[in-house]
């Protein structure tokens, strides 16, 4: 299966295999038809001659993304984040269309750093994050995490310690935690970041995928920067990754910053290769005018509340009082800590543990992988692996959800064959 990425290999090839660890929309969630739909009315025989020019998509594109999807894009937005606390509307001049989050973050790193600066991060996170800023020579900075996000104590003392370019967090449903930070501490951390001007990254491609349309997160933090003051200010980054799907690599960055956009329009790849995936682009703008995209949106959360649900009651079945869950209230992830015998068959040997969730056809991702790695291993940074090494973030959106319960009886059935093992060790506790 060298056609898709390493991770999604397994579930792939084997449909009797339960995927709980890769975080994109499962394939059975993914809303094909209007896609198709909407990339023949792109590119299908009515789209061009003889009833009217070819494409203009066909050329290299607008250096931001076509207008006519930012301000689609803008639109959809508007509409769908008023109610947000906070919130700011976004006009197109605001967005520069990516070929998706990460290509988005490795262009602001060569745009806004230099080879040596620091960049502060959430020490839980998004656990392919480090290796962008580290093929840009950056040294990653750990700040601490609370249940409601970043450590806003912590990120003060880090930020004058280290003097960082920039911070990343993931502030809304993050990942793999859930936490999402509140109002408040979001107009903190701005204040913070702008007294020692240190541009902001908001990572939010989890933004649009609340449970309950009754508690709505809080505005993307680009709408917290009111442009005061010189300093480089904030960038939300987007994608339709997790919204759609992720093979279309395409997403957004949005600042009420004229620079911060332009850092990534002008970057010299894009300014070559003309606006990112123009043909790709068109087609999404017409899910959005034709409202396909606010359709499937629509029912993605269900389907993801739904998810929550029903693996939150197979964990209480499968562990008892043995599991501590965090409910989500949004985004792809569950994030779960197991305790007792089975906590410490989770936090045993971390090749022991895969290996035998392999052998009962399931995967996990275990929370000590979502922990940055230190040159130097601290003790603050041990303790966290360790504690974490016992919870696992669990996908919602991949794996249908009739196969979870079976999914949860196989980790269940996976670690107990562990525990009894006599090579079984534990991680040491939390100190
Ligand atoms: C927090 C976070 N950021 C970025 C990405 C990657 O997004 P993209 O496909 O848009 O590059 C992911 C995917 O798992 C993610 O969870």
């Amino acid at each position: 299966m060298e056609d898709v990425h390493p991770l999604y290999a397994r579930s792939v090839s084997d449909p009797s295999f339960v995927d709980l660890e890769a975080g994109a929309p499962g394939l059975h969630l993914v809303p094909t038809c209007a896609l198709a739909s909407a990339m023949s009315r792109v590119l299908g025989p009515s789209a061009g001659p003889p009833s009217g020019p070819p494409p203009f998509c066909m050329l290299y594109g607008a250096l931001r993304g076509p207008l006519s999807l930012r301000e689609a894009l803008c639109e959809y937005l508007n509409g769908e984040l008023a109610r947000c606390e906070g919130y700011v509307r976004a006009s197109a001049r605001e967005l520069c269309v990516t070929n998706g989050c990460s290509q988005a973050l490795d262009t602001l790193c060569s745009r806004l750093c230099r080879p040596g600066d620091v960049v502060l991060a959430e020490r839980v996170t998004y656990f392919l994050c480090q290796s962008v800023f580290e093929d840009h020579g950056l040294r990653v900075v750990p700040v601490e995490v609370t249940v409601d996000g970043i450590d806003l104590v912590d990120l003060e003392a880090k930020m004058a310690e280290h003097h960082p370019r920039m911070l990343y967090l993931i502030p809304v449903y993050q990942n793999p935690t859930g936490a999402t930070l509140p109002h408040a501490s979001r107009r903190a951390l701005v204040a913070i970041a702008r007294r020692h001007a240190c541009a902001v990254v908001a990572d939010e491609v989890y933004q649009l995928l609340w449970f309950d349309a009754a508690r709505l997160p809080p505005a993307p933090m680009c709408c917290y920067d009111d442009c005061a003051g010189d300093w480089p200010g904030v960038v939300s980054v987007c994608t339709f990754s997790k919204l759609v799907c992720p093979g279309l690599r395409l997403g957004w960055v949005q600042s009420r910053r004229e620079a911060l956009v332009e850092a990534v329009g002008s970057a010299g790849f894009v300014v070559s290769g003309g606006g990112l995936n123009p043909v790709v682009a068109a087609a999404v703008c017409e899910m959005l005018r034709s409202g396909d995209l606010a359709e499937h949106v629509r029912s993605f959360r269900a389907a993801l509340a739904a998810a929550a649900a029903e693996l939150s009651s197979a964990l209480v079945r499968a562990f008892g009082p043995d599991v501590e869950i965090r409910e989500p209230e949004g985004g792809f992830f569950l994030w779960a800590a197991l305790r007792g015998s089975a906590g410490e068959a989770l936090g045993g040997d971390s090749a022991r543990v895969v290996q035998a969730l392999a052998s009962e056809g399931v995967a996990l991702k275990r929370g000590d992988l979502c922990v940055l790695r230190e040159g130097q291993q601290t003790a603050r940074q041990a303790a966290v692996s360790a504690r974490c090494a016992r919870a696992m973030r669990l996908c919602l959106a991949y794996c249908p959800r009739e196969r979870m319960s079976e999914g949860v009886d196989r980790v269940h059935r996976a670690l107990a064959a562990l525990g009894s093992s006599p090579a079984a060790h534990s991680a040491p506790l939390d100190a």
